[in-house]
Formats: structure tokens, C-alpha cells, sequence
């Protein structure tokens, strides 16, 4: 049976667990397969490892597999975070949040001693900013917020789902903002990050240490 690309590279990711490890789930379609190979894993190799999951559908679906899960509470440091990614620029920088986990995905891989993107190859780009940055906001207020996100020079919506205001694990409101390209990642997302009322950028610069992607069945790794 083939396999997708997504499938592939999260696959692969799975190689790089060892038993003891504590293990940064983050979120989303591509991070759903690693689940699954990691359930295989632990029924098959009887390999313990406790997860902390990025968002509560992670959480949801780690529990319906068996995999076991800890929290910062009982654990302040991640050996290795595995998540995916919206977009992956040419210096590793990403774009993340499409799901509307960014604040709880950020926690755990930047937090991890090593962080592996995996993605298929439709993720690449040269700059980021195609894919609409997510901006997490605090709900009072937002309409400020967003009249701030677009002095720099963005389009913004408030994300809907089902035709309600969409609400992120924390409580949250998200602004997609539409800017032509990204050229500075790291400068826009401090930029974003000081405006009152932002809690967080869907900019994750300079924390990818390797990023694995599969590309029509053809596997790669690049490295930071
Ligand atoms: C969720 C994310 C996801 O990692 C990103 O949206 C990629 O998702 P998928 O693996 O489904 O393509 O950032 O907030």
C-alpha cells in the first residue's frame, strides 16, 4: 500500500524515540501518523516513553492509543519534540498554527534538547508567508488587536470554525494575518509579540534543528 508523503516522513521520525525518553507531541494531520507509528512501536518493542501533548486533540488521540502522558508539572524538560508545520523556509524558519495550536506547540519544542519537523515537500517554500500567519490574541479587546496587526502591513480575518468564533486550547481568539512575504521572520514576530493583546506568533524561527521531509516517496533531512 502506498503511503503518503506525510505518513512517510512521520514515519521516519519515529526511528529517532528511545526508550526513557520524554517525548513533545505536537499537532495536526502529519503528527497523527507519528502517534500511530509510536503506538506500533511500544506494542511491538515494549518501549516506554511518556508524551506531552501540544494540543487537546494530541492528547485525545495519544490516549486512545495507549501512549503514555506526563505533563510539565511532573516534567520541565523534553528530550525530543516531533510536530509539523504550515510552511518551512530555507533557513528552517516555520510557519505554524493552522490547527490553532501555536502557544501550546511552541511550549513544547522549544523547550525539547531536539525539535524534528516532518512534513511533506509541499511545505517548502523560499519565504514564509503564503500560508497566513496565525496570531493568537486574548478575546477582550481583539478588535484593537487586529487594527494593530494591520498597521504592519497585513490583511487579517478572525478564524471561524463551523461558523463560530474559533477558541484555541488556551481560551483565545486567532487573527490570520495575510502579509505578502515574510522577509524577516525572527523581526516580525518580535514585532507582533510586542503589540498589547497578541499572545503569540505562529513564527518559529531558529527552532527547528532538523526538519524531515518526504517528497514523492524520496526521504530527506536537513539539519539547522
Ligand atoms: C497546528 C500546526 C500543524 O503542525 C500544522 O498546521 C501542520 O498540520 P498538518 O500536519 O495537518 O499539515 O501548526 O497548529
Amino acid at each position: 500500500m502506498e503511503i503518503s508523503d506525510k505518513q512517510h516522513a512521520a514515519e521516519r521520525a519515529v526511528e529517532y524515540i528511545k526508550n526513557g525518553m520524554i517525548l513533545g507531541i505536537g499537532s495536526g494531520s502529519t503528527v497523527n501518523y507519528m502517534l500511530k507509528q509510536l503506538a506500533r512501536r511500544i506494542e511491538v518493542e515494549g518501549i516506554q516513553i511518556k508524551g506531552i501533548p501540544a494540543s487537546k486533540k494530541s492528547e485525545k488521540l495519544a490516549n486512545e492509543l495507549g501512549i503514555p502522558l506526563t505533563t510539565f508539572a511532573e516534567h520541565s524538560h523534553i528530550d525530543l519534540a516531533i510536530d509539523g508545520a504550515d510552511e518551512i523556509d530555507e533557513q528552517l524558519h516555520l510557519s505554524k498554527g493552522g490547527g490553532g495550536s501555536l502557544v501550546r506547540e511552541k511550549m513544547v519544542d522549544s523547550i525539547a534538547d531536539y525539535f524534528i519537523v516532518i512534513a511533506g515537500a509541499d511545505k517548502l517554500v523560499k519565504k514564509l508567508g503564503a500560508f497566513p500567519l496565525p496570531v493568537e490574541v486574548v478575546p477582550f479587546g481583539w478588535e484593537v488587536t487586529e487594527k494593530r496587526l494591520q498597521k504592519l502591513g497585513c490583511k487579517t480575518s478572525l478564524r471561524y470554525q463551523e461558523d463560530k468564533t474559533f477558541i484555541s486550547d488556551n481560551g483565545n481568539y486567532i487573527i490570520d494575518c495575510q502579509f505578502e512575504t515574510i522577509a524577516e521572520p525572527e523581526k516580525l514576530h518580535q514585532e507582533i509579540k510586542s503589540l498589547l493583546g497578541v499572545v503569540e506568533t505562529g513564527i518559529f524561527a531558529n527552532m527547528a534543528d532538523e526538519v524531515i521531509i518526504s517528497e514523492q516517496g524520496n526521504l530527506r533531512s536537513m539539519k539547522r
